[in-house]
């Protein structure tokens, strides 16, 4: 993976959602034994919607970040933005089954060029979403841009424990388990691969936290979930 350029990252990504889409929340459930929701709630527990009482959940997927912060403050208004339509039709569904599709619109685009004006929303957020983006500055800063001053970033992603037994342990059942299983229900099991490659490269929480920065965030603040497998990033735009 190391080897090959962004661009082609880009399409492998875009080429793995389409073609894990209909096990897409499954499997995510059943390979974190369905800490992803935990963490998703928690994610959603962080937001201060004080302004615009909007969210922007970019890299939305199948929209379950939008769910829980639609279902966690009353009156907010959610819109979600992927570059997979495959990916946000199935969250469609979803949102028609919990009667939310008044309150979470969905939009195509990419994260790199979002399609709204300058501080359009009092909180932005990502969920395993920034892991498959080369261009992390690139899409922090595009974050910032629409998000209003004093507003908030909140970012999920899956990460690597740094220490210790169970960084060990988190190995094998990546490089090991996770393929197996993957392989056993996921049309392509290739995309498993990829997926612990990309967990395995992802930032240190100090790097990870110089990037934000780097893309203008301030207030910095990470929180190790499930051991360190999972770290919610939160950061401030800076008022002028
Ligand atoms: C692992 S899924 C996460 C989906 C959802 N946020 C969740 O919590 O389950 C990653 C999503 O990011 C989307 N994605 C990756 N790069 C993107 C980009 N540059 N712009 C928009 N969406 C992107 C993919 O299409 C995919 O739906």
């Amino acid at each position: 993976m190391d080897d090959i350029g962004d661009a082609e990252r880009i399409s492998m990504v875009k080429e793995i959602f389409s073609t894990i889409i209909g096990r897409y929340d499954f499997l995510n459930h059943v390979l974190s034994l369905r800490r992803d929701i935990a963490w998703r709630r928690f994610t959603a527990g962080q937001m201060r919607p004080f302004s615009t009482r909007s969210f922007l959940d970019v890299a939305a997927g199948t929209c379950d970040l939008s769910i829980e912060a639609a279902m966690r403050h009353a009156g907010l208004q959610v819109v979600g933005v992927d570059f997979s339509q495959a990916m946000l039709d199935q969250g469609r569904d979803k949102l028609a089954e919990r009667g939310l599709g008044g309150r979470i619109h969905l939009i195509r685009g990419d994260a790199l060029c979002l399609p709204f004006a300058e501080a359009s929303f009092d909180a932005a957020g990502m969920a395993f979403g920034i892991r498959n983006i080369p261009h992390k500055v690139k899409a922090l800063r595009e974050l910032r841009r629409v998000v209003v001053p004093g507003g908030q970033v909140l970012i999920l992603e899956l990460s690597f424990p740094q220490t210790g037994w169970f960084r060990r342990f988190y190995n094998l059942y990546l490089n090991r388990l996770l393929p197996r299983v993957a392989g056993a229900f996921s049309p392509n099991p290739p995309a498993y691969r990829y997926l612990a490659e990309s967990i395995m490269d992802f930032p240190s929480v100090v790097q990870f936290a110089g990037i934000m920065r780097q893309a203008g965030w301030t207030e910095i603040r990470a929180y190790a979930l499930t051991l360190g497998i999972c770290r919610l990033f939160l950061g401030r735009k800076p008022e002028p």
